[in-house]
């Protein structure tokens, strides 16, 4: 059995970039293995947060991590801020990063790009990341493309622990899904689907109505040329469509080009449109009943409770080979 840990900050709008690259794989990953799963919301202050919403979101991610199949006997789902090892790792972590290494991450250089004065938070969030896998001895980490810059970091700190205090650290792989590893925004094909950007048909969130789906898909950006073809350099719009199709349907690109040769692209997203539309229906039924149950604090408890028991047994390995306390 593998040791499985990732998360998602609880910042609204929970899309299908999410899910395809993410939360698709913790729910594939769970039978077979030891599975642990976070709501970072420690991730999320590294942007001014409304305290009241930010509690909302948290439990919004809850229900979405149960709707979409996560099973609480099967694995363990709790809020990052529960657990104080977090941030007490990631204290550790920072004296064995560099600033260096840390501003060189693209995340950080477009999230601080343009602001005269940047929360060290933001600086720091890589560090914050490393201390959630590091924590939980994770062999693998399931998380879109964006990701794989931080996972990159975690194992050359994790690496660099082990070299110099002896072996720590258990170093992590990330695992990334060919296909949805990076969906696009819907209305420019050549930036990825996000929670914050204005636009909201530029993402299809897990929760939106039919209507809305289908509004986003029939005025999704393509091409003039007309062909239902992947070629991400030249038609990034329909090559997006044809990726978030072929995962939903579990149908290969090349078989969809098939499929569709010939045929045009109202006909392609009108299709699109009921695939996603289906493939949502029953996580929103399934939301909607779990988001009102009185359960869904349980759960996170007791997630937590197994979380803390973890990592504490981690911090006391750290701390003795790092000589910290009595
Ligand atoms: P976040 O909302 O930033 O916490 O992201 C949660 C997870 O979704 C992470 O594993 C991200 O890598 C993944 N993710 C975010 N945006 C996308 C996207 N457009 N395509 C694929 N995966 C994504
Ligand atoms: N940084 C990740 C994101 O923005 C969220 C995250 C925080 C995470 N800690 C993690 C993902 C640990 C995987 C493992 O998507």
């Amino acid at each position: 059995m593998k040791r499985i840990f990732s998360g998602v900050q609880p910042t609204g709008n929970i899309h299908i970039g999410n899910y395809l690259g993410a939360l698709k794989q913790f729910v594939e990953l769970q039978d077979d293995n030891d599975c642990i799963y976070c709501i970072v919301d420690l991730h999320s202050i590294t942007v001014p947060q409304d305290p009241s919403k930010l509690r909302e979101n948290i439990l919004d991610v809850a229900a979405l991590y149960l709707a979409v199949g996560l099973d609480p006997k099967k694995t363990i789902i709790f809020v990052q801020s529960d657990v104080p090892a977090h941030s007490e790792l990631a204290w550790i972590l920072m004296c064995n990063s560099y600033t260096g290494e840390l501003s060189r991450m693209t995340q950080y250089k477009q999230k601080s790009g343009g602001r005269e004065s940047v929360p060290s938070g933001l600086f720091a969030y890589p560090v914050l990341m490393a201390a959630d896998i590091l924590l939980y001895d994770t062999d693998i980490v399931p998380v879109g493309n964006d990701q794989k810059q931080h996972i990159e970091l975690t194992r050359d700190i994790a690496i660099r622990i082990n070299n110099a205090y002896g072996e720590t650290f258990v170093v992590p792989d990330g695992r990334f899904l060919k296909e949805g590893a990076r969906i696009m925004s819907l209305d420019d094909p050549t930036s990825k689907m996000s929670k914050s950007a204005p636009n909201e048909h530029s993402r299809i969130s897990l929760l939106d109505e039919p209507s809305k789906i289908k509004k986003s898909i029939m005025r999704a950006t393509t091409d003039s040329e007309g062909s239902i073809r992947y070629d991400v350099e030249n038609k990034p719009g329909i090559s997006n469509l044809l990726n978030i199709y072929s995962v939903f349907a579990g149908i290969p690109v090349e078989k969809l080009e098939e499929q569709y040769q010939g045929k045009g692209y109202g006909e392609f997203k009108k299709d699109l449109v009921e695939i996603v539309c289906e493939s949502l229906a029953p996580i929103k039924g399934r939301y909607n009943e779990i988001r009102r149950s009185p359960e869904l604090v349980d759960i996170l408890k007791d997630g937590a409770e197994r979380a803390n028991s973890i990592a504490q047994k981690t911090m006391e390995r750290v701390k003795e080979r790092f000589g910290l306390g009595i």
